[in-house]
């Protein structure tokens, strides 16, 4: 039998407070739902981005969407997972337009109103406060909390043979991750004698950096402002770093070690200015995305003849293009391996400690804040 129970959440109250940690309830599943016990959940810079500018919509609301965590409950139509499987929730989608029909999810028309939007689809919310709503939903599962509402678009089963040590490592997977390593397996796919540059080394951009190494690109560059981002880059694979204190001209620098350019840049900094060097590093035919959640109407001027002259391509990416279901598997699978070794970039913290975590994230000691419950 399942009921209406009392969890622990971390509360946004307002814009640019911390977080508070209180006693909300939480919804039995409906019959499309699933309800997950957290074991652990990563901190993903969009969660601080959210906190810390205007968000069009209302507070009281719980964020976090790298939960990792065992079913608890599910409701009466639900068939891909059962009580007591382990799962990865990652980001949402609608399932009903035309991205999700050619299988491109991370492209939902309705990627708002699945992911950020705080409420069911029919306006509902599963979390309450003193019987006030509380909006939840964010990624579809609002994982800074003790129990989260998902459903079958948004979860992935975790295979039996990952240990309990890993898996509690797991939740990042679900966005900061996979977006950084999809952007370069499943979008950019430098060649082996091929160069990559990453700006900024942060968990996605090096989990991109991972996966350049992995796929055997010959060049790899990082790029940073931090320091010791790049001490660690270096030990996961760069080839060369540049540290972008102003000292020196990035682009210049990245002509240099390439050998005239790059084949291949990500842009990870959500600055257009850092965007810009991610375009003009490149060599001819050169391919640069980004990923970086810039500000609402953040505008890009590109010199138009450089990229046209010589044929540079500009992807915007979301999610690193991931099919969850299919990538989240594989990454694990390289884990195992030893070929990408995320956990490199993960330090647990306690729950209770989230604003801590949120703090470290921003000044740069931690690269990916995990929190772990205790149930
Ligand atoms: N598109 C997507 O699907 C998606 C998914 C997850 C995260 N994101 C976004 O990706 C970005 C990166 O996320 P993260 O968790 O790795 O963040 P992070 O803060 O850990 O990493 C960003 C890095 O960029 C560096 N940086 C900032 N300004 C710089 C500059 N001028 N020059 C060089 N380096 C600079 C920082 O020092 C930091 O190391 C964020 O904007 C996040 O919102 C996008
Ligand atoms: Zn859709
Ligand atoms: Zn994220």
């Amino acid at each position: 039998m399942t009921a209406t129970l009392k969890i622990n959440a971390a509360v946004l109250n307002a814009p640019n407070q911390a977080l508070t940690i209180e006693v909300l309830d939480i919804e039995p599943p409906r019959d499309n739902e699933i309800r997950v016990k957290l074991v652990a959940t990563g901190v993903c810079h969009t969660d601080i981005s959210v906190m810390r500018r205007p968000f069009p919509v209302e507070q009281p609301m719980v964020l976090g969407h790298e939960g990792a965590g065992i079913v608890e409950a599910v409701g009466k139509s639900v068939t891909k997972v059962k009580v007591g499987d382990r799962v990865v929730m990652s980001f949402n989608s609608c399932g009903h337009c035309g991205s999700c029909h050619a299988h491109a999810e991370s492209y939902c028309t309705n990627f708002f109103g699945t992911n950020f939007l705080g409420q069911r689809p029919d306006g509902s919310t599963a979390l309450s406060r003193g019987g006030q709503p509380v909006r939840h939903n964010f990624f579809g599962q609002s994982s800074f909390a003790t129990y989260s509402i998902c459903t079958e678009r948004n979860v992935v089963k975790v295979p039996d043979t990952v240990s309990s040590e890993v898996f509690e490592m797991l939740g990042p997977l679900g966005c900061g991750i996979q977006t950084g390593a999809g952007a370069i397996i499943n979008v950019l796919k430098p060649g082996l004698a091929e160069s990559v540059v990453v700006f900024g080394t942060g968990a996605v951009g090096l989990s991109a950096l991972m996966a350049a190494k992995a796929l055997g690109a010959a060049t790899i560059v990082a790029v940073d402002r931090v320091a010791e981002r790049l001490a660690l880059a270096t030990e996961l694979g760069a080839t060369h770093t540049v540290l972008a204190d102003g000292s020196s001209d990035v682009v210049v620098e990245i002509a240099r070690v390439t050998g005239g350019g790059a084949n291949v840049s990500l842009d990870t900094t959500a600055v257009t200015a850092v965007l810009r060097q991610a375009i003009d590093c490149l060599a001819p035919l050169g391919r640069c995305g980004f990923v970086g959640g810039a500000p609402v109407g953040s505008v890009l001027e590109v010199d138009v003849r450089d990229v046209m002259l010589n044929g540079k391509t500009l992807r915007g990416i979301v999610e690193g293009d991931s099919n969850a279901d299919v990538f989240i598997p594989k990454l694990i699978e390289m884990q195992a391996l030893g070929r990408f070794p995320f956990e490199r970039l993960v330090r647990m913290y306690p729950f209770g400690q989230i604003n801590e975590a949120i703090e470290d994230a921003i000044s740069g000691k931690t690269v990916k804040p995990v929190l772990r419950f205790a149930h």
